[in-house]
């Protein structure tokens, strides 16, 4: 019996290839949990995942391990030429393998597919790691993390975050979810060549001890597919900011929300026919799957806001983004062209204004009015004519910021091309900067990072199908911008569960499971156009409402599965030490329509909040949320941390 039995000795090490690296949202699960992780285990909490030298290089410095066994276990695996380290990061012990390329000698593996080649490998070092250190809860994440469960001298978990073949039928034209119990899995895997692949994490989910998953959605996806049913649901959350001022968040989406414009400035030079203080930014963002992700369906539904946006002569401009990293090689010159313009132009009325000011100082101190006919001169209006010349351009503003490789065949470039929303005068709906790299403060074009673009825009559109849970909506709730998902996404069915008129606090949840794909549409551009037809005063109202929910999705609340999920473990390795008792889902937050939503549906357009601009003096905020949130039912404080010990 390897593990020790003396229950001091535990310690919780939680393994996945996405540890300080970077991919999509299991990154962010990790980076944002660790410090609830942190508070319940202290340093008997370790991380463990690939050293990707790039993410080290820029995230993290490498330490010595504060805990001894620690320090003895990875100068055992380095004196045996491993390379093994322990880089600060997310706040807590993290040791990081690394995978040196290359095939795993494991025949089963094809040599071509080098992303399983390194998981095995990963999991071969993980195993003996963890045979080195011989104590522990082990919580391994996705199929990524190997091989190790079943290994190993400790109990494990395995969380899933999707499932391989769940990914790629959905994103072939499969009617997915109504065939779920029926799919012939191993003859599906084979036809997708991941047959490997989905064997490695057939055999994770059976081996682990104690199986969870992120959403019911994916629940029902394991139990048909894996051929296991998750043992408990953990649901995602975030580390939330409290700002001490109410309206701290309002006023950080008008900061950001004029970078944003600047740039929108920048891009449509010359064709800047549209008010920009009555222009609306939506977004979608995330990893380019086309359909998955609902890029399809966003893009349909832009056309026909587009006509009706047109027909109903309103004066409402959209400008959508799509954040989806693509093959590029980097950005196009018309768009960095667009940028140099717009500074160019700022340079130029700064140079006159300064001139300017000078003279009518001058004036001012010989105790003159100013002859307004003098301030300028020729040379001011040469210079500015200068830079009004340069903004004269012969095409369209370009959909598209960066050179796409493929871009005859690229699935939004072709739509776009399809449904013809070139970012004409006469279109409302100015789609659509496409940026295909994920955003970065640094960045010459656009320098936001993605927190500030969220913040700065007006609604998240993520209208998945395959979407186990999608942080990206989830994000944006806690930063207060609405945001569209879909009865699909594990988001989507926890906002439903949990709120009783999710849309009146700017949840739209796009029904694509009972309904048709022409009704989806249909639903999803009348979110849309009735969001465009919200005055600034129901916006704001409504950004309050949002982020009002925030607590909902909170580590603070939610970081109490991840309990269940480990005492559940300790429970079946050590019964006479840990007990267990299943989490009272039924416990958990309830909020109830909003005060000032009227109770019939028919009275509330959507539900979304009532009052227009002429009505502020009648309405008041801070009351609302003192009503609402009086209203709100919470559940009980977390259990008693850390797991009970005799
Ligand atoms: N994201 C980012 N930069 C961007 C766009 C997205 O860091 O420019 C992050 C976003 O914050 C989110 C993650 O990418 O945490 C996407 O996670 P999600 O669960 O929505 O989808 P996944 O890619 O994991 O399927
Ligand atoms: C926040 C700011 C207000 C600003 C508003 C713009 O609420 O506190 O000062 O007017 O944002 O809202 P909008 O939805 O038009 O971007
Ligand atoms: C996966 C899923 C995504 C989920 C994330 C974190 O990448 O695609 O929906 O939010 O894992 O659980």
């Amino acid at each position: 019996m390897p593990l020790a039995r003396s229950v001091s000795n535990v310690v919780l090490f939680e393994v996945a290839w996405e540890v300080a690296n970077k991919v999509g949202g299991i990154y962010t699960v990790l980076q944002t949990k660790a410090r609830v992780t942190a508070d319940e285990w202290g340093e008997s909490y370790v991380l463990v995942g690939p050293y990707v030298e790039s993410a080290v290089r820029t995230q993290v410095e490498l330490l010595e391990p504060p805990q001894p066994a620690l320090r003895r276990t990875l100068a055992a695996m380095n004196a045996q030429g491993c390379k093994v380290g322990v880089p600060e990061g997310f706040g807590v012990s993290l040791v990081a393998f690394e995978v040196v390329l290359g095939r795993s000698g494991e025949a089963w593996v094809p040599w071509y597919d080098r992303e399983a080649n390194d998981a095995v490998l990963f999991g071969f070092l993980v195993a003996w790691f963890l045979g080195e250190v011989r104590l522990g809860v082990h919580q391994g994440h996705t199929w990524g993390h190997g091989d190790t469960p079943g290994d190993t001298p400790g109990h494990t978990i395995f969380t899933t975050h999707a499932t391989l073949l769940g990914r790629y039928l959905c994103a072939g034209s499969v009617d997915f979810y109504n065939n779920l119990h029926s799919f012939d899995v191993d003859k599906e895997a084979g036809e997708r060549q991941i047959y490997h692949r989905y064997c490695l994490e057939r055999a994770a989910a059976h081996c682990a001890h104690v199986l969870t998953t992120v959403s019911h959605v994916t629940a029902a996806e394991a139990e048909h597919l894996l051929k296991r049913k998750p043992d408990l649901v953990t649901p995602n959350g975030l580390n939330v900011r409290k700002f001490s001022a109410m309206h701290e968040f309002q006023n950080l989406h008008a900061q950001s929300k004029a970078r944003v414009q600047e740039f929108v400035r920048g891009h449509f030079y010359g064709h800047l026919d549209f008010d920009l203080d009555k222009t609306l930014f939506f977004f979608i963002a995330g990893r380019y799957e086309f359909s998955n992700k609902g890029a399809d369906i966003f893009l349909e539904a832009l056309a026909r806001l587009n006509y009706l946006l047109r027909v109903n002569g309103s004066e409402v401009t959209v400008v959508a983004f799509f954040i989806m990293p693509a093959r590029t090689n980097n950005f196009n010159v018309e768009s960095l062209k667009g940028q140099a313009v717009r500074k160019q132009l700022w340079d130029t009325a700064n140079a006159v204004k300064e001139k300017f000011g000078k003279k009518l100082y001058e004036s001012l101190l010989v105790g003159n009015l100013p002859d307004m006919n003098k301030m300028l001169d020729r040379e001011d209006f040469t210079m500015m004519k200068r830079a009004i010349f340069a903004t004269q351009r012969q095409s369209f503003p370009p959909v598209c910021t960066h050179n796409m490789l493929d871009d005859a065949t690229d699935p939004i470039l072709t739509t776009i091309r399809r449904i013809g929303l070139f970012n004409s005068s006469n279109d409302r709906v100015k789609v659509i900067i496409f940026h295909p790299e994920f955003l970065s403060s640094t960045s010459p074009l656009l320098p936001v990072d993605y927190e500030e673009f969220v913040r700065g825009c007006h609604l998240g559109v993520f209208p998945s199908y395959y979407e186990p849970w999608g942080y990206t909506p989830a994000e944006c709730t806690v930063m207060g911008i609405p945001s569209v998902s879909t009865n699909l996404s594990g988001f989507g069915c926890f906002m439903e569960e949990h709120i009783a008129d999710p849309s009146a606090y700017g949840i739209y949840i796009v029904d694509r499971r009972f309904r048709a794909p022409e009704e989806w549409c249909a639903q999803l551009t009348a979110f849309l156009y009735g969001f465009c037809q919200q005055s600034r005063r129901q916006r704001i109202v409504q950004r309050n409402r949002t982020e009002r929910l925030s607590d909902l999705l909170d580590w603070k609340y939610l970081g109490r599965y991840y309990t269940f999920a480990r005492r559940m473990a300790l429970a079946k390795a050590f019964p006479e030490s840990f007990t267990y008792e299943p989490p009272e889902a039924a416990a958990g937050f309830r909020y109830p329509r909003p005060a000032s939503v009227p109770p019939s549906p028919a009275l509330s357009r959507l539900s979304s909040p009532r009052h227009s601009d002429d009505e502020d003096e009648r309405y008041d905020e801070e009351e609302e949320a003192a009503k609402d949130r009086a209203n709100i039912r919470r559940p009980p404080s977390p259990p008693g941390l850390p797991p009970t010990r005799n």
